[in-house]
């Protein structure tokens, strides 16, 4: 069984970079084999937006490391995320990382894998948009998370003279491997509002009737219940979450699939009429 650390900090041992260490040895201590990728070490290039990857053999055309970095998440049984919290959300790379992953969400081939998230952060109430990244990443990947931890760690390093942190990761890489293990993924940290990504961020739909989760797109209502804000997410609700199976196939097949024959039928009459666009105030040619 292989737990796979990802860092999404430049910083070399920075507080995430030691938070994933502490938990790959709770997972090494509960039987893991492990490993860490920085991800920031490799080069990824941004997404070019063909949406060839969808429709060809072979994937990605891109020659960069974002297929090594997927090789090793395929070779693994579970993924330790430790990502900061860099102006309110997570750090660039892993955007990068999720706008080339949209082949894997159509092949869905690395579904069902386990992973917990590790974010830590210097400012309490600065981290509303922290588990937005890691949120949209597994669930095109289509993984259970069975934690979400936020650590409020400022400085440098800061993290070493946090016990309760240093105790509260490795617990979580320990559960994580006992996860992969035991087949259970039950969720383990503090649950929060939206049953489906744990986030507390919802929003409130235009007619003012009901909220969603801006993640997931399931739908509910907003109640106040003795002085409090209660949401209700219906049971079918639940199961048409956006990174569903069954979703991510409609999305493809009724969506994507009939977009590419527009596309193609109009290409000639496209290329026309964006001639005059082509060249105005353009930097490069191209
Ligand atoms: C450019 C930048 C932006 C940051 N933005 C936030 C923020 O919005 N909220 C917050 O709580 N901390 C923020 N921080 C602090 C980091 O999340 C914090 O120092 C964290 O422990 C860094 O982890 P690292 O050592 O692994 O890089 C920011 C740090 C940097 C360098």
């Amino acid at each position: 069984m292989k737990v796979l650390g990802l860092l999404g900090s430049f910083r070399r041992n920075g507080n995430s970079d030691i938070l994933a260490k502490e938990a790959l040895m709770g997972a090494k201590a509960a039987g893991a084999e492990v490993e860490l990728l920085r991800l920031t070490d490799y080069r990824f290039e941004a997404c070019q937006g063909f949406g060839l990857c969808l429709f060809r053999e072979g994937g990605c055309h891109i020659k960069d490391d974002v297929k090594f970095i997927w090789s090793k998440i395929a070779e693994s049984d579970a993924v330790l995320l430790s990502v900061p919290c860099y102006f309110l959300e997570s750090t660039a790379v892993i955007k990068q990382l999720i706008d080339r992953a949209w082949v894997l969400a159509h092949q869905g081939t690395l579904r069902g894998k386990y992973a917990s998230v590790l974010v830590p952060y210097a400012t309490r109430g600065w981290i509303p948009y922290a588990l937005l990244q890691p949120n949209i990443f597994f669930g095109i990947l289509g993984f259970h998370v069975i934690h979400r931890e936020t650590f409020n760690v400022q400085g440098l390093s800061e993290t070493v003279h946090d016990d309760e942190a240093l105790v509260r990761a490795r617990r979580v890489g320990g559960e994580l491997a006992e996860a992969v293990r035991g087949g259970d993924s039950a969720y383990r940290s503090k649950p929060g509002l939206c049953p489906i990504c744990q986030d507390w961020n919802i929003r409130i739909l235009q007619d003012r009737k009901a909220v969603e989760c801006p993640t997931c797109g399931i739908r509910g209502r907003l109640e106040i219940k003795d002085g409090r804000f209660e949401v209700t997410f219906d049971e079918k609700a639940r199961t048409e979450y956006r990174f569903s199976p069954e979703v991510g196939y409609n999305h493809f097949t009724y969506h994507i699939k009939p977009s590419r024959d527009y596309f193609l039928r109009t290409k000639d009459e496209r290329k026309a009429k964006a001639q005059p666009y082509k060249t105005y105030l353009s930097s490069k040619e191209g």
